[in-house]
C-alpha cells in the first residue's frame, strides 16, 4: 500500500502500516487546522480589501464631543462620532474626530475659524479641506472617509467599498447626490484616496471671498470648482480639469433613506425630525439615558486638535 506514497517509502521505508495511517491521520489533522486558522483570520480582515485598506475616517467640527449630565440632551455631534467611530471600526478602518483651534472661540457658524494666507480667515465648514489634507499628508491610510458632523453611516452592513471601489489614481475623490437641492455634488461627505490632496488643495484655494464667512461656504468653492455655469441651479459639472477628477454616485441621495444600500445619512438643516432619527438610531446600541456608559464610549474615540490655519500654511508652500 505504501508504494503508492513514495515520500512515504522515502522518508519512512521501515514504517508499519498502522504508524503510516497515523501519520496521514496526523497530516490531514493539520490541514484541517491550517483550514481552520485561515478562515479565522479571513474573518478578521475586512471584506473590502480591494480598495487598498487601511482606511481612515475623519470627522471635525470646531466643537469637541462631550457627554453632558442628565436632563441636558447628548449634543447631535456626539451622537454622529460615537455612531461613525462604531461604524470605522466595525470595517476595520481608522477613526479621527478633529477639534480645530481657533485663536478665538466661534460664535455661530460663520466665525472665522480656520485662516487661508492668501485668501483670509474662513468659517469652520472650509477648515475641512487642511484638515483631510494633513490626514492625507501625516497618516499611511490609502483611503479617507470624512463626514460632516451632521452626517452618518447609516447602516454598519453597507461596507466602505459600496463608495471606495468606484475611486482610481485618476478619480481621487467621490461624492454623492447634492439632491434634492440641485444636480451636483455634496461637500458634506466625501470619499478620496491619496492621490487627491492636489485636489482638495485647488478646492481650498478657490476665491469666493463673500462665502469665507457666509453660507454656504466650501460648497459654493466646490460648485466653483466643477462648473462653468451658475452655482446652484441645475449644473453641468463642466469644468474638465477638475470636473474630469471625481467620482460622482448621482443615484445615490443622503438626506433621504430610498434605497436600502445608501451608505450616508446627512441631517438636513430642514428637516428636525432628523435629530430624533439619529438618536433613535443610537439607542439601539445604548440608551442616551446612561451617561456613564456613553462617557465610557467615547473615551474610546480618538479625538486630535488641529490648528487647521497652520495646516494652511505648509499648503500654501507646497510646490
Ligand atoms: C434640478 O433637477 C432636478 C431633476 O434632475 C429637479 O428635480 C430640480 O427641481 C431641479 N432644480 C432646480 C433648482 O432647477
Ligand atoms: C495657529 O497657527 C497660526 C498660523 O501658524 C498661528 O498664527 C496661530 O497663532 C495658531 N493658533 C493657535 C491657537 O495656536
Amino acid at each position: 500500500m505504501s508504494s503508492t506514497y513514495p515520500y512515504t517509502r522515502v522518508f519512512a521505508p521501515t514504517l508499519s502500516v498502522t504508524e503510516t495511517h497515523r501519520r496521514r491521520w496526523g497530516v490531514l489533522l493539520f490541514v484541517l487546522v491550517l483550514l481552520g486558522v485561515v478562515s479565522l483570520f479571513s474573518t478578521m480582515i475586512p471584506d473590502n480589501p480591494s480598495y487598498g485598506a487601511p482606511l481612515t475616517v475623519v470627522m471635525a467640527d470646531s466643537r469637541a464631543p462631550h457627554v453632558p449630565n442628565e436632563g441636558e440632551d447628548v449634543p447631535y455631534w456626539t451622537i454622529t462620532a460615537l455612531l461613525n467611530y462604531q461604524y470605522a471600526r466595525e470595517h476595520g478602518a481608522d477613526f479621527v474626530y478633529i477639534v480645530y483651534q481657533p485663536d478665538h472661540p466661534p460664535t455661530s457658524s460663520n466665525s472665522p475659524v480656520c485662516t487661508h494666507p492668501r485668501l483670509g480667515a474662513r468659517a469652520a465648514s472650509w477648515c475641512k479641506l487642511p484638515a483631510v489634507w494633513e490626514v492625507l499628508r501625516t497618516r499611511s491610510s490609502q483611503n479617507v472617509m470624512f463626514l460632516d458632523t451632521d452626517a452618518i453611516f447609516r447602516s454598519t452592513t453597507v461596507a466602505p467599498s459600496r463608495h471606495l471601489d468606484h475611486l482610481t489614481p485618476f478619480r481621487p475623490i467621490g461624492f454623492v447626490s447634492n439632491q434634492p437641492w440641485n444636480d451636483g455634488v455634496c461637500a458634506g461627505y466625501f470619499f478620496v484616496r491619496r492621490e487627491a490632496a492636489s485636489f482638495l488643495k485647488a478646492w481650498w484655494d478657490q476665491e469666493v471671498p463673500r462665502k469665507n464667512l457666509h453660507r454656504l461656504w466650501e460648497q459654493e468653492a466646490l460648485d466653483k470648482l466643477l462648473a462653468t455655469s451658475v452655482p446652484h441651479h441645475n449644473q453641468s459639472l463642466a469644468n474638465p480639469p477638475y470636473a474630469d477628477q471625481i467620482v460622482k454616485l448621482a443615484s445615490e441621495r443622503q438626506f433621504k433613506v430610498e434605497d436600502p444600500q445608501q451608505l450616508i445619512l446627512h441631517i438636513t438643516s430642514e428637516e428636525a425630525n432628523r435629530y430624533a432619527l439619529i438618536r433613535d438610531r443610537w439607542d439601539q446600541v445604548t440608551s442616551l439615558k446612561d451617561r456613564d456608559g456613553l462617557r465610557a464610549l467615547l473615551d474610546q474615540v480618538p479625538i486630535v486638535r488641529m490648528n487647521a490655519s497652520a495646516v494652511a500654511v505648509m499648503m500654501e508652500e507646497e510646490v
